[in-house]
């Protein structure tokens, strides 16, 4: 049996030792953090570990990240940190990003997908927080959704999902980011965004002038990758999908409405409503606010299963800044269906 805890308002101690203590035991644990909810086990367990792979139906070739409230566990899990990556560290922990660190032999071949590396965050989130540091192991959490499915970032979204498969779902609201972490590897001394998210190129060049994106970010990954987890479909809603984009407002409006057919549903910016002409519109958010469209995004992509659209169209925003990361996720969402003009 699944139990819910709320903690949207207070967290409760007793519910927030038990909780503790059922990750200390090798038990699973959804928690919300500032990007999107985590199913959490701990990192050091490898039984536990393998049932977060079995609860999402994930392939074990993808490794998780491991999550950590205090510095101290750093050295415990990684080794041979350069000055590099400890500067990252200072600016970015805690916070929306995930470091690709040389692992230490404690950290489970499970949770690395037998590579040498182990990717480190540090969440924000203040009920996170206070579940690491009660629990006082580091916690392996990949997002909260079934493998191919839009990231849970609302436990409505993914409680049926996870029924009878976790021992506890903790509710702490919707996810504020909505966006899962920036994932980096410092590789030949270059810091390498391998998954775009709320840390942008632009910040991590502003701390050690220097950044690179890898290649699959916009592109099918396929055979050997930096991060196994770009190869894989993610993030897509039942109904096929196709991401419409133009640097030009008026071109892109028109793009959209040309691909309408009967029972599409667009997902589009607010000030678009009444210039596009479909069954059903649903406003992703602002033209003017991309944190609005990542904080929406993936409980829309489910929400529009539910109207069982023919197809979804879905505007796209910018790469720049966080719309990087929004178009990132969008193109896989899409399956890689994409028209720009
Ligand atoms: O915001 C987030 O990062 C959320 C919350 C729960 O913290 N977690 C998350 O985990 O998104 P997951 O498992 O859904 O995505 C982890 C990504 C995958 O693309 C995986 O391939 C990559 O990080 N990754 C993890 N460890 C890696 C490693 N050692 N080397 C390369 N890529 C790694
Ligand atoms: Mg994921």
């Amino acid at each position: 049996m699944t139990k819910i805890y709320d903690f949207k308002q207070t967290i409760n101690q007793e519910e927030l030792q038990k909780t503790a203590q059922v990750l200390r035991n090798g038990g699973l644990v959804i928690f919300p953090t500032e990007t999107v909810y985590g199913v959490g086990a701990n990192a050091l367990r490898k039984d536990a570990v393998d049932h977060i792979f079995e609860a999402k139906g994930r392939a074990n070739d993808n490794p998780l990240i491991v999550h950590i409230h205090d510095f101290k566990q750093l050295d415990e899990l990684a080794c041979d940190i350069s000055e590099m990556e400890k500067k990252l560290i200072d600016a970015f922990f805690p916070g929306p990003f995930t470091l690709i660190l040389k692992k230490k032999e404690v950290v489970p071949d499970n949770v690395s997908a037998h590579l040498d590396t182990v990717g480190i965050r540090m969440p924000s989130n203040k009920i996170a927080h206070e579940i690491l540091k009660c629990a006082d192991v580091p916690v392996a959490a990949p997002s909260a959704n079934i493998s191919s499915r839009p990231s849970g970032t609302k436990i409505e979204d993914i409680k049926e999902e996870f029924d009878g498969k976790v021992d506890i779902i903790i509710d702490g609201g919707p996810s504020d980011i909505g966006i899962e972490s920036t994932v980096v590897r410092v590789i030949d001394n270059i810091p390498t965004i391998l998954r775009p998210g709320k840390i942008t190129p632009e910040d991590i060049k502003d701390v050690v002038g220097i950044v690179s994106i890898d290649k699959h970010i916009f592109e099918k990954a396929e055979g050997v990758v930096r991060s196994p987890g770009m190869k894989y479909k993610h993030y897509a809603p039942k109904s096929p999908c196709t991401l419409i984009y133009s640097d030009d407002e008026k071109t892109q409006i028109d793009l959209v409405n040309e691909n309408i057919t009967p029972g599409t549903v667009v997902i589009g910016f607010k000030e678009h409503e009444n210039k596009i002409y479909c069954d059903q519109f649903v406003a992703h958010g602002s033209i003017h606010n991309y944190d609005e469209i990542s904080h929406n995004i993936f409980t829309l992509l489910r929400k529009v299963d539910t109207y069982n659209p023919t197809q979804i169209l879905i505007e796209g925003v910018k790469k720049e800044g966080i719309g990087i990361a929004i178009m990132n996720r969008l193109i896989r969402s899409s399956n890689y269906h994409y028209i720009e003009k």
